[in-house]
């Protein structure tokens, strides 16, 4: 398996240029089987996620062409085969579940594998499951795979959502794209992945009203078009990006971040002494003197502070002046970084879902192990700051979810090299 090795030297200076988000893409991939014409993505990231998602639709009988470096996704769903999503498949990835709702309104069956629990918590599917049986549909669970049918179609609801899921509210919105008349989800997810799907699904042909706020109103009509669609900047990858000189110093620009899509964060890093700057590239981030302060921070569904990127501003309170109290809302197991970064000399202490870190001076680098995709960027964000070799293991979980992390860190004047493994 391949390490990264980063060794701490200061400063970072240049431009980082942001890929498209890859849990849009993860979203907008399953839009493809609504429709029988074309559907064709440009600013996909080149990502092994991106790959695994290629594999679920081919298997489905869609076909997907990665063109100009994989930056193009050309799919169409004319000829669908199988209407079952295997556990090979879906085991690997959750977003794999995004096929669930396309499935069951354009064939009015599906057979999902449950996804199972990840390192970073249970994550059960009862709100998708409830938002689909309230289109009708009628579902249910044999030999770990999600059994739905819908054998006279789907019907417009009204449902309300227990909590703003993201995955469920595009399982949802997605299949009532096609439902017989009207539905109005509430308590909707706000994610600008999911403004995002919605305005591809409407250049599909669909009518789709309130995407951004808690109340998303689909018309559902007869069929869906092709079309072709821009997917939206990485928010979580930019977020990321933006920590680097938030850590190590410098100034650097993050070309195609919006402010818009990283609000409460940028909050945060200004309350930290962080410069936070929209040009008309992108934004620029700088630290310029001295250590950042430690502030608070609570993970919230969008627009409040984005979960995946807590592990990676827990990295930057280890180094912040005072002490900081993270506290994970989201998912229940989400602090597996923390024993890694002390091994680096952080001082954290963890209690269910709060974090405290009290900031050191400086850390110092050592071999760790990423548990998880935002866990292994944290870690190579802490090495990046501290004196000396830090070895990450295991990054086939970064692979998942940053392109060219090392050439990207590379181009703003990090010391980081990709050490390949024979195994
Ligand atoms: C998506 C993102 C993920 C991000 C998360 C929260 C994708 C591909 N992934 O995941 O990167 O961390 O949003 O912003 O877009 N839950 C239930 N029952 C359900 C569904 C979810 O209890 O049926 C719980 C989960 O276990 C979790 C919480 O709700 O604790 C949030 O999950 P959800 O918003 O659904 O996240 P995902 O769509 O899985």
């Amino acid at each position: 398996m391949d390490s990264i090795l980063v060794t701490g030297n200061g400063p970072l200076n240049g431009q980082i240029p942001i890929a498209g988000a890859k849990n849009a893409c993860l979203t907008l991939m399953p839009a493809t089987l609504l429709s029988e014409e074309p559907l064709t993505l440009t600013n996909a990231p080149r990502l092994s996620d991106i790959k695994t998602m290629t594999l679920l639709l081919q298997s489905l009988g869609a076909e997907v062409s990665s063109l100009q470096d994989g930056q193009v996704l050309a799919m169409s769903s004319h000829d669908l085969i199988s209407h079952t999503a295997d556990y090979e498949i879906v085991r690997k990835m959750r977003a794999s579940n995004l096929v669930l709702g396309p499935m069951l309104a354009r064939l009015g069956q599906a057979v999902v594998s449950l996804p199972g629990g990840c390192a970073i918590g249970a994550r059960p599917m009862d709100l998708h499951i409830e938002a689909l049986e309230a289109l009708g549909a009628e579902i249910e669970l044999k030999d770990g795979y999600l059994h739905a049918k819908a054998p006279s179609g789907l019907k417009g609801a009204v449902h309300e959502m227990r909590f703003a899921s993201v995955g469920a509210t595009e399982n949802m919105v997605m299949a009532a794209t096609l439902a017989n008349g009207t539905t109005v989800l509430k308590n909707a997810a706000r994610e600008p992945e999911i403004v995002d799907l919605v305005e591809c699904l409407r250049k599909m042909g669909a009518q789709i009203e309130g995407e951004g706020t808690s109340t998303i109103e689909i018309q559902g009509v007869d069929r869906l078009h092709g079309a072709t669609h821009q997917v939206v900047t990485d928010r979580i990858e930019l977020g990321t990006y933006m920590l680097a000189p938030a850590i190590c110093g410098g100034e650097v620009e993050l070309l195609g971040g919006r402010l818009s899509l990283v609000g409460a964060f940028v909050e945060k890093l200004n309350a930290a002494g962080i410069d936070v700057e929209e040009t008309d590239k992108g934004l620029k981030v700088a630290r310029k003197n001295g250590r950042v302060t430690a502030v608070d921070v609570t993970t919230e569904p969008f627009p409040g502070f984005p979960t995946d990127l807590q592990a990676q501003m827990m990295a930057l309170m280890c180094t912040a002046e005072g002490t900081s109290v993270l506290e994970e809302r989201i998912f229940e197991n989400r602090f597996m970084h923390a024993p890694e970064l002390m091994r680096m000399g952080a001082q954290i202490d963890v209690h269910g879902g709060t974090a405290t870190v009290t900031g050191v001076e400086g850390l110092k680098g050592a071999p760790v192990m990423a548990t998880d995709l935002r866990a292994s960027v944290s870690l190579i964000l802490a090495g990046l700051a501290a004196e000396g070799e830090t070895v990450v293991s295991r990054v086939y979980h970064l692979d998942r979810g940053y392109e060219h992390v090392v050439r990207k860190l590379e181009g703003v004047g990090a010391r980081i090299e990709r050490i390949k493994s024979d195994g």
